[in-house]
């Protein structure tokens, strides 16, 4: 059988995706049971982190101990990657040592090159691109708080980033729709989000236009890492893209708000929205572990 990916969010088809929330409800709720699940003993999950994480980092780790393997973190500072060695022979390498792979790095072209060389599945952590295991969690979190996404709302407030890219990626395949609206300049650019079409979603030049009747109000930081020297001009360009009380107000009554975290208050979010009832973004970080422990059994043992 072929060495399944999960390089970007359209990598999972309807089917799978349904499988792995099924396994996910499965597996969290063995873990808040306190009763082990080791169905990947012996196994050796890598994890290359070209960029800082404390989410991701923490919930591979956990979750690939939890489910009875190991995991080693690699980072440019203080390996090969980071003085030069070749991305194809890294991955021949770190291939042959391990059974699965998670890289957060820059151009989404690095993974892809990494993965075309490598002998075990790669996941991606996050890139410039995407972050499909944020929206894994992200609309699990949906699904345990109200139900199948199917038909809903997704209101996107900020810079078409890489975890918009990504929603929009997850619109198509679960068919829901995403209102998305940034500051002119900086709207999605449906090639590089890898859509198939323009179909579930539509931008918005107001905010307030976006949020209406939404089912879910979600945004992310201004400044993604690695576009640090942009930051001073993002905070007068996004200033009235802040998801605030008013937005959240003109959402449907019983709509969410998810971040994916870290966040910055009085920034792309006002603390009273991402510190009040309607924020599931605690739930949405925890979720990381369980969606991706489903994952990795998914990828390194349902598929064989
Ligand atoms: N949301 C997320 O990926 O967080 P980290 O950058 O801390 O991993
Ligand atoms: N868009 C952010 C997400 C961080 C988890 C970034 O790329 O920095």
């Amino acid at each position: 059988m072929s060495i399944k990916h999960f390089l970007q969010f359209k990598d999972l088809d309807a089917g799978e995706l349904e499988h792995l929330f099924e396994r996910t409800r499965w597996i969290k709720e063995k873990f808040k049971q306190y009763i082990p699940y080791q169905p990947l003993g012996d196994r050796t999950l890598v994890m290359i982190f070209e960029k800082a994480s404390t989410r991701t980092r923490l919930s591979f780790e956990a979750g690939m101990q939890q489910l009875g393997g190991a995991a080693i973190y690699l980072n440019t500072r203080d390996s090969q990657l980071g003085r030069g060695e070749p991305v194809e022979d890294a991955a021949e390498v770190i291939s042959r040592m391990s059974d699965l792979v998670m890289i957060r790095t820059f151009e989404q072209s690095i993974i892809e090159r990494f993965a075309s060389r490598s002998r075990v599945p790669v996941i991606n952590g996050l890139t410039n691109e995407y972050h499909p295991c944020q929206i894994l969690a992200d609309i699990y979190t949906y699904i345990e708080h109200r139900g199948s996404i199917k038909g809903k709302t997704v209101a996107w407030i900020g810079d078409s980033n890489n975890v918009c890219n990504t929603w929009l990626q997850a619109a198509e395949i679960l068919d829901f729709n995403v209102h998305v609206s940034t500051p002119p300049g900086y709207e999605v650019e449906p090639e590089r989000a890898g859509l198939y079409g323009t179909d579930h979603y539509e931008e918005f030049g107001d905010p307030m236009d976006a949020c209406k009747d939404a089912d879910l109000v979600t945004t992310d930081v201004w400044t993604s890492m690695g576009f640090e020297a942009e930051n001073e001009e993002r905070k007068r360009i996004f200033a009235d893209w802040q998801v605030d009380g008013d937005m959240m107000r003109v959402a449907r009554s019983d709509a969410l708000f998810m971040h994916c975290l870290p966040a910055h208050r009085g920034e792309e979010v006002a603390a009273e929205v991402i510190d009040g009832s309607q924020s599931v973004v605690w739930d949405e970080a925890e979720n990381r572990l369980h969606v991706q422990k489903a994952l990795m059994e998914y990828l390194l043992n349902d598929r064989n």
